[in-house]
């Protein structure tokens, strides 16, 4: 089974010191950036491109495409932005990337940054994990002092200035937009899309804003080649992602995999389904990706497969959840998460995810009534696709997913507290 996992990103996390860059730099680091810059930036380019490398941050745009869209000819800067907000819930990739192997990440940032002919780059983390902070802060400085960052990059003559900026622990700065207004200095809501930060972004100058693993990927498609890089996935969804196990499995964790794998088999290599239990529903991206279940076992999990079945690769944060959990009170869980980090820049976003809170009460509570999975449908259908941003139709996925699934755990609301019909539950939180 181990034969399924592809190690790259991860491959030297065991290491207790991998993120050193003396580590990092004994293990074939910054051998990319070498090769890189005894090319042109173009060159560079294409080779992203070639290798199909799609964003790893959950809506798997092409990232070699977004480079090229920031126009050569416009005379202002231009940016590399790298998302680090990672804070959709079960997502937990970026930050173990960023703990264990910092100069991944680093070396990435300043390959992008001169294929995209940047000399300013900014790496935007959430603000309550200071320890990743601090370490992508060390990272930078001893990137600095090794020569890789700075004035004329190991004798170049291309130069490169990366800042390490900390958010306030907001889930909306995790958008791209957001997180400009937020880098910018200013409260972090979403600005209309088109523009695209490609072409305005950053204190509107081109911008190119990168999910942490996608650009942690560059490296080693640089160093070893688009096509091995190719080599690994599906046809349209190639190369090896993380995958985050986590929820009622034998070992949560991390497995980096060529994308096309299925859960069945990710379960296999993380020891099954607890002990005496049994899979009921999963998340194949975060709680913003409509829920699947047990029938879904063996999709690719890989974008187009994850499409065929009705929902979305997202972040490959794969939330196991065995017959013992509520659908309706995970749902409100997640809900309420949303709820409270809505900015509340538009209304139905800002007032549905407030309503489909009370309406969620009243299904965990047991005091639902007749026409309200009705109700609660038409106002999914109000705030999916009408709002600026991705945050509401996140929101509504998991609502008209876990519907269509378990309808009738949804009708039990009608009477039953869904305490009572998950004792066990119930036992283990409270
Ligand atoms: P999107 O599909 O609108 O855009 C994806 C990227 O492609 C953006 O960088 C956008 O600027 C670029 N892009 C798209 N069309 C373009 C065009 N015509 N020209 C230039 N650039 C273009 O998706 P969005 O709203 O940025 O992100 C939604 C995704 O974020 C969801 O799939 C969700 O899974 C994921 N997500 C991830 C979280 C995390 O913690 N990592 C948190 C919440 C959501």
């Amino acid at each position: 089974m181990t034969d399924l996992l592809t190690p790259v990103l991860s491959a030297n996390w065991a290491d207790e010191r991998a993120w050193k860059i003396t580590n990092y730099e004994r293990t074939g680091g910054y051998q990319g950036l070498r090769k890189a810059l005894g090319r042109t930036p173009a060159d560079v380019m294409g080779t992203v491109k070639d290798a199909g490398l799609r964003g790893r941050g959950g809506a798997g745009f092409p990232t070699g495409m977004k480079w090229s869209f920031v126009p050569q000819d416009n005379p202002n800067p231009k940016y590399l932005v790298v998302n680090a907000d990672e804070s959709e819930p079960g997502t937990c990739k970026d930050m173990p990337l960023m703990m264990a192997s910092p100069h991944t990440l680093v070396e990435g940032v300043i390959i992008a940054s001169y294929a995209i002919g940047c000399e300013a780059a900014f790496i935007y983390v959430r603000g309550e994990v200071v320890h990743v902070v601090r370490r992508l802060q060390q990272a930078v400085r001893e990137a600095y002092s090794a020569g890789y960052i700075g004035k004329n990059v190991l004798g170049s003559g291309y130069s490169l200035d990366v800042v390490v900026h900390a958010g306030a622990g907001a889930y909306i700065c995790g958008e791209e937009t957001a997180l400009l207004d937020s880098l910018e200095g200013r409260r972090g809501q979403p600005r209309l899309r088109p523009p695209f930060p490609a072409v305005a972004g950053l204190y509107a100058c081109p911008t190119v804003v990168n999910n942490v693993e996608s650009i942690a990927s560059v490296p080693s498609i640089i160093a070893n080649g688009a096509e091995w890089f190719a080599s690994m996935g599906t046809e349209k969804s190639k190369g090896m992602t993380l995958y985050s196990l986590s929820g009622h499995v034998q070992r949560p964790g991390q497995f980096e995999a060529p994308l096309g794998i299925t859960l069945r088999q990710l379960i296999e290599l993380s020891g099954g389904v607890r002990e005496g239990h049994e899979l009921k529903f999963w998340t194949p991206g975060g709680s913003s990706t409509p829920i699947l279940t047990a029938e879904h076992l063996d999709i690719p999990l890989d974008y187009e497969g994850a499409a065929a079945a009705g929902t979305m690769l997202g972040t490959k944060a794969l939330q196991v959840f065995d017959e013992t959990t509520s659908v309706v009170r995970t749902t409100l869980r997640w809900v309420e998460f949303y709820k409270h980090e809505s900015c509340g820049k538009c209304t139905p976003c800002r007032e549905g995810s407030w309503w489909l809170v009370q309406l969620l009460q009243r299904f965990e509570a047991g005091t639902a009534v007749e026409g309200d999975i009705e109700k609660m449908l038409d106002l999914c259908d109000n705030i999916g696709g009408k709002s600026f941003c991705a945050l509401a139709d996140g929101a509504v996925a998991c609502v008209t997913s876990a519907v269509k699934h378990f309808r009738s755990e949804f009708e039990a609301g009608y009477t039953t507290p869904a305490w009572e019909l998950f004792p066990y539950e119930r036992s283990a939180l409270f």
